[in-house]
């Protein structure tokens, strides 16, 4: 008799664990709209987070170019979609956002050889790799996660504003509210790194650059929006010590999302008829959400914005 009550609480804690795992999971795109004739962009759309997202657009129809720096990975994966939705329209090119070249390159390709681009995703990143540098000497997560986007967007504005109505979506992530600010006075973290708090920081910056791109887009039927796709064991954790992994694994399973629901946010914004006119806010579980205040702060947004420009050569 004894063994009833640990066993009742046992399946109660299950119950409620499960529970609350299917409500963290919620947010599925239930848009069936179709994307025939559209260009999508996706950057680093070869696993995760971005395959998921890649693999929904495809079924829409769209044309989609995978920009990423294993090539050859991602043709396997262009293939696997091709097969698996019929649709045959995508093409694989190289892009690696750790070098502004790179990016100058991709995107004076993409201009040359594409019509019209009605959705760029910015997707690819990296995270809590050890400390590193970028080709340009920025430190890894700013440099890829921002710079490498904040150039790409810029440089291929022209092209979305002449595709009207187009949209931007930017990964952005929920860790964003463990930071206290953009560390202006450290922007390369040379003073002190921690590959967390790096990748924390990236993540700031790709939502106050969500903000501050959508106020100057204003009018323009071009529309920007940032997602936190929810707690993904993607690769992206590859970087992380094993035990740490487990770790973090094992703490955070009632509300860990796989990978296709996790792509959920970004297909959603990317696809909605509903978010047509709906520009500069956050999402999460395909829902807009309140971003904290160290990230609506307009003023550390603006000059993020300039100094920006500044490090990838658009100002002096
Ligand atoms: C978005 O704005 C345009 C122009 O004002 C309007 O024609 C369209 O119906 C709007 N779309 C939605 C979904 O509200």
């Amino acid at each position: 008799m004894a063994a009833v009550v640990p066993i009742t609480v046992g399946i109660g804690a299950f119950g409620i664990l499960y529970y609350i795992r299917k409500w963290f999971k919620g947010g599925v795109c239930r848009s069936k709209t179709r994307m025939d004739g559209k260009t999508v962009l996706i950057t680093g759309g070869n696993s995760g987070i971005g395959k998921e997202t890649a693999r929904d657009i495809a079924k829409r129809g769209a044309r989609l170019i995978l920009a990423s720096r294993d090539v050859e990975k991602t043709k396997r994966i262009a293939t696997e979609i091709t097969r698996e939705s019929g649709n045959e329209n995508i093409v694989v090119k190289r892009l690696d956002l750790g070098s502004l070249q790179s990016v100058r390159n991709f995107a004076a390709e993409i201009i040359r050889e594409e019509s019209h681009l009605d959705v760029l995703i910015n997707n690819a990143g990296v995270m809590c790799c050890p400390y590193s540098k970028t080709e340009e000497g920025f430190e890894m997560h700013f440099g890829v996660n921002h710079l490498g986007h904040f150039l790409l967007t810029h440089l291929l504005l022209d092209l979305l504003k002449k595709s009207a109505p187009s949209r931007i979506v930017v990964l952005s992530s929920l860790v964003h509210i463990l930071m206290f600010g953009i560390h202006f006075d450290d922007i390369n973290s040379e003073k002190s790194y921690n590959s967390w708090i790096a990748y924390c920081h990236s993540k700031l910056a790709n939502l106050m650059f969500t903000r501050e791109l959508a106020k100057k887009l204003k009018g323009t039927g071009v529309t920007v929006n940032a997602v936190h796709p929810g707690i993904v064991v993607t690769e992206l954790t590859r970087y992380l010590n094993v035990l740490v992994k487990y770790f973090v694994i094992l703490s955070l399973l009632p509300i860990l999302k796989n990978e296709r629901d996790g792509a959920q946010t970004s297909i959603h914004c990317a696809v909605a008829d509903e978010l047509e006119n709906v520009s500069g806010l956050y999402f999460s579980d395909c829902a807009p959400k309140k971003p904290t205040r160290v990230a609506r702060d307009d003023e550390a947004a603006k000059r993020l914005w300039e100094l920006s420009e500044r490090m990838v050569g658009l100002k002096e």
